[in-house]
């Protein structure tokens, strides 16, 4: 029967912690998957989770499935926190929210629902680049994979005419895919001002705008000025569609916590569509793992849990701004040719180098440091042991 299927490639960014793996060099460096690493290097379990857990063992709750729309205590505190509490259309009861296995959950019911119900073209417009994962989570449901531009090689930086341009020319109706916050890979974001312009172009088109928020507090250390484009859009009166993931602000990886929601018209539009949404959940996965919601709830459900889980997010992020200080700094002072700003300016997990595939293959080969393919790295591999190394293997890589 199965004789004649081919060997599939490499996943592109979890394929690198294979390879890594494998690589038995003692200096290796693992800048590949975008996943927060502590000063040591090592995974970082958030306190505030910690002691959600201990609070969670404590009440020995029972493993009962959830409904298929999820925990609702989860999926209400969640919706507070990416659209704000004084959110009308929260207040109105207008959001259709679901637990969702976190982002790349969120967003196959998305293209799931788009796919079966939205009556608009089924054409998907992602920036170009964008996270690797966004295309067969539309291709694999018939949704058709078209690009705007987004990265300007030549200023390291957003190309900002580019991107109207295109979602101006788009069909109108079509389905935008926006990073909300922390673009990835390329860790550029749209200012506020530009964000005001892209709502007037998108409403003007009557486009859908879908919000991939995977980063919210990781992007500026601060969590409401990380939700400025989806809160504003929503003020502006768009019926977005949010794709919300726990797994980097919460440091909840493998938990899968996430939600999908979709802003509507009116409780009784939200009570239909979430019918349907369950439609679309039940074949896939049937319902959604209880464990990763209860502690996003019991943290954003508790005043002292949540001003704990601010200030760790706040420290995760800190932590990443000042390695791009130090790895700009010593770029500069190895006389790397080439501006390396971007490093400093770039925002998120993740700084985008500029380095070629073949420097990035270098790299691997000759100083066993791992990176994406597109030369995407991920500052939170970085660290005060590893820092030095890695420079100096970026440096030599970069003068060939
Ligand atoms: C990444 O881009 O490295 C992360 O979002 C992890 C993933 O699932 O790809």
């Amino acid at each position: 029967f199965w004789g004649g299927i081919p060997q599939g490639p490499p996943d592109p960014i979890l394929g690198v912690t294979d390879a890594f793996k494998k690589d038995t060099a003692k200096n290796k460096v693992n800048l590949g998957v975008g996943a927060y690493r502590d000063e040591e290097g090592k995974p970082y379990i958030l306190e505030s989770v910690l002691k959600a857990e201990d609070i969670l063992h404590q009440k020995k709750l029972d493993k009962e499935y959830l409904p298929i729309t999820g925990a609702g205590d989860f999926t209400t505190l969640a919706s507070e926190l990416a659209y704000g509490k004084n959110s009308k259309p929260l207040q109105e009861g207008r959001i259709a929210v679901s637990q969702s296995i976190s982002g790349t959950g969120a967003l196959r019911i998305a293209t799931g629902f788009l796919s079966m119900f939205y009556s608009g073209p089924k054409v998907i417009y992602l920036p170009d680049p964008t996270w690797g994962n966004h295309v067969p989570v539309a291709e694999q449901v018939g949704i058709k994979v078209q690009r705007y531009r987004y990265f300007d090689k030549k200023t390291i930086g957003l190309d900002f005419a580019g991107m109207k341009e295109d979602i101006e020319n788009a069909e109108s109706g079509s389905i935008i895919l926006l990073h909300a916050c922390a673009q990835n890979p390329t860790g550029i974001d749209p200012t506020q001002d530009q964000w005001k312009e892209l709502s007037e172009i998108v409403k003007a088109r009557k486009h859908v705008a879908l919000f991939d928020m995977a980063y919210q507090g990781f992007a500026s250390g601060d969590i409401i000025r990380d939700a400025f484009a989806v809160r504003y859009f929503v003020e502006q009166g768009h019926q977005i569609i949010l794709c919300q993931s726990f797994a980097k602000n919460l440091g909840l990886y493998a938990e899968r916590a996430g939600t999908f929601s979709i802003v509507v018209s009116s409780p009784d539009e939200k009570e239909r569509i979430l019918s349907q949404v369950k439609r679309v959940i039940r074949p896939l996965y049937s319902s959604p793992p209880i464990h990763g919601a209860q502690i996003v709830a019991t943290i954003l459900g508790s005043p002292e849990l949540y001003e704990q889980w601010l200030a760790e997010v706040k420290k995760m992020a800190t932590r990443i701004i000042d390695m791009r200080e130090r790895l700009y700094d010593l770029l500069v002072e190895l006389k790397t040719p080439g501006e390396w700003g971007h490093i400093k300016s770039q925002i998120g997990m993740f700084s985008f180098t500029g380095l070629t595939p073949e420097q990035v293959g270098d790299l691997a080969e000759h100083a066993h440091v791992y990176m994406t393919k597109d030369g995407r790295i991920s500052m939170a591999g970085l660290n005060e042991h590893n820092i030095q190394y890695f420079a100096e293997s970026m440096s030599k890589a970069v003068k060939g």
